[in-house]
């Protein structure tokens, strides 16, 4: 006989999310993965219990009051004055005034400690995030490694976050891991990432940014820590060199025309520093902070017409012959 798969309690959050909101995907804060994560749904279930009873209580005293809009006096208790000021008091007043009490020392104290800023000292790694309109940078200091909006960790290891900005206020939100930090011109902020089982966990903008706000979504994916290096090794290496002719007439398009002067391709003449760094572009599985995935039809789309997948996106549409632009692919599809 078959084995039954056995019923796991860990999807009732996300089913009970999809119920009340239509659709909680990979990025809800109720499907947390990580300890500071889980405080926050923690303290979201707990409010909306008491809510709940709350707005259930007022409901059914509304309707009591309904039902007997043509009698005095109250149910039981009768048309004692004292009585029933007493209840206005205690359910108007106290009840409320001590459930807020309650609420914000649990929210400001308790779950903002357990969520708050790491103490560098105490974190194995540092990684630099920089929120750009509308990408995100990623920069792992110590080393040469630079990407964009796809960032890996190491599973099980307390990751400090320094996020700062490269213009407008941004704010980096990855639900099931963590809280929310701005990133302020001029200033710079930090959030601790770390995830309690490997996966790929996805993150979003959390401040209205400008037109493409929407699309500035990231992947944070939390890798066994022989994967995890092995990926930091290859991401820390320089471009691999062109070798077909049509790859080296490509490399050759993009230092030549404006591609060089935005972008960085380590190990070549291109330090642009206004887009993404793209010397290892194909290890990433998307484009334009997960608009598009990363296919060849998808990439060409991309580069051909950049306003027309992003409007208002930086990326402009380039002045290329075809031939050109079919080299400058290539070369991109190359760098691996
Ligand atoms: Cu960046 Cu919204």
């Amino acid at each position: 006989m078959a084995m039954r798969p056995r019923p796991s309690w860990r999807v009732v959050p996300p089913l009970a999310c999809a119920a009340l909101f239509g659709s909680c995907g990979e990025q809800s804060a109720l499907d947390p993965r990580a300890d500071p994560a889980r405080e926050i749904a923690t303290l979201w279930w707990w409010m909306l219990a008491a809510a709940g009873i709350v707005a259930g209580g007022a409901l059914f005293l509304l309707w009591v009051g309904w039902l007997r809009r043509r009698r005095p006096g109250l149910p039981l208790l009768g048309s004692n004055e004292r009585v029933s000021n007493a209840l206005v008091i205690v359910f108007g007043f106290g009840i409320p005034l001590a459930v807020n009490v309650v609420v914000f020392v649990v929210a400001n104290f308790v779950v903002a400690k357990a969520t708050d800023a790491p103490d560098p000292r105490s974190t194995p790694m540092t990684i630099e995030v920089v929120g750009h309109q509308w990408f995100w940078e990623v920069r792992y200091p110590g080393t040469t490694a630079v990407t964009a909006n796809e960032i890996h960790i190491p599973v099980g290891t307390r990751v400090n976050v320094v996020a700062r900005t490269g213009d407008v206020i941004h704010s980096f939100w990855v639900p099931q891991l963590n809280r929310k930090i701005d990133m302020i011109p001029g200033h710079t902020n930090r959030v601790l990432l770390e995830a309690d089982e490997p996966g790929r966990f996805r993150g979003q903008c959390a401040e209205f940014c400008g037109a493409q706000h929407a699309h500035m979504a990231m992947y944070v994916y939390a890798d066994p820590p022989d994967r995890f290096r092995a990926w930091l090794r290859a991401q820390s290496a320089a471009r691999r060199a062109p070798t077909t002719p049509e790859q080296r007439r490509g490399e050759r398009a993009f230092l030549d025309e404006a591609c060089a002067s935005c972008h960085t391709i380590r190990g070549t003449a291109a330090h642009g520093r206004i887009g993404p760094d793209l010397t290892h572009l194909q290890s990433r599985s998307t484009i334009a902070a997960l608009a598009l995935p990363n296919r060849s039809g998808e990439l060409d789309r991309w580069v051909r017409d950049p306003q027309h997948v992003k409007p208002g996106t930086r990326m402009p549409a380039l002045e290329l012959s075809d031939s050109e632009f079919d080299a400058v692919l290539t070369y991109l599809e190359s760098l691996k």
